[in-house]
């Protein structure tokens, strides 16, 4: 005859403290005292490496434990494209996969949190006895699935192409044809100077880009205006209430007619 649950949880708890009486060693201060003992540890090496790469390293003149620093940022750039570190390349690649903005939500908040609340929920819906991983189907399809999934969303952020702008610059040509401004040398000249001027890092082109800070597709941004409004525009957005993208009046007029040309040109492939 099978007993019930209840009497078979007082005998095990019953077991339990007995076992505990028996062969247990007291959180205090046993427990207590390794604890310490290992956080010394810790502290001590953490320290030491400290020690060692300050007094084997003298500024850039990299030691043993590398330099005291690199060379200072350039917060100029438009080439540099940040990386995350490895170990968050799973969730780089979550936002790569909701690279709408309306969605990226999902993949910041969203996924994490749920797997979250369902760890946390664990204790309160999987309240079987049972504990041999055959015996937890579900439990361990869903371990195995996370797992999985994390190792290739991690392998995928890590092998990920960067657009960087000397690669969108290949795309120039492509663009040129289905754009149908290829007999265009200036607006082509405009199109190497947009694949360069870190413009995809916001605004998106052909498929291309960033779509970010609500920077507006330009893949048919020629059909709403000419070449000489959008000069104006790039020399000074903020006169058109633009206070999010810097000015380009630095590129110099010829560059800036160029990629008004270029801009102008752009009527979308559906156009044509
Ligand atoms: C820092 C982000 C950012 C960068 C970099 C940037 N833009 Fe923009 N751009 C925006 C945003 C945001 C808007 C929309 C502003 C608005 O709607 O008022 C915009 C608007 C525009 C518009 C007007 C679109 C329209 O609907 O009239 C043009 C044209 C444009 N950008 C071209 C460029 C070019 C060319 C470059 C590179 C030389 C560039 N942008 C770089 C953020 C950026």
């Amino acid at each position: 005859m099978a007993r019930d649950l209840g009497e078979l949880n007082r005998e095990d708890f019953a077991r339990y403290k007995d076992d505990v009486k028996k062969e247990g060693k007291p959180f205090f201060p046993r427990a207590i005292f390794h604890d310490t003992v290992m956080s010394f540890i810790v502290v001590c090496v953490i320290t030491a490496l400290a020690v060692i790469w300050y007094y084997d390293a003298d500024g850039v003149k990299p030691g043993i434990l590398g330099p005291w620093y690199t060379e200072p940022a350039d917060p100029g750039t438009t080439d540099f494209v940040p990386r995350p570190d490895w170990y968050f390349y799973f969730l780089f690649y979550l936002l790569r996969i909701f690279k709408w903005p309306e969605t990226v939500f999902i993949a910041t908040v969203g996924i994490p949190t749920i797997g979250l609340m369902l760890l946390i929920g664990l204790p309160f819906y999987d309240r079987r006895r049972e504990r041999r991983p055959l015996h937890r189907p579900v439990a361990m399809v869903a371990a195995v699935l996370t797992i999985l999934s994390m190792a290739v969303l991690t392998w995928k952020g890590a092998t990920a192409k960067e657009a960087l702008g000397s690669e969108l610059v290949t795309l120039v040509p492509k663009w040129a044809e289905e754009q149908g401004f290829a007999d265009n040398p200036e607006a082509v000249k405009g199109a190497e100077l947009f694949a360069q001027s870190g413009c995809l890092n916001c605004h998106t082109y052909m498929g291309q880009g960033a779509g970010n800070l609500g920077a507006p597709n330009l893949s048919e941004i020629g059909a709403t205006n000419d070449a000489s409004y959008f000069v104006q525009y790039l020399t000074n957005p903020a006169a058109f209430g633009n206070t999010v993208m810097g000015s380009y009046a630095y590129l110099g007029q010829e560059n800036l007619a160029a990629l008004g040309d270029f801009l102008a040109a752009s009527k979308g492939t559906s156009s044509k």
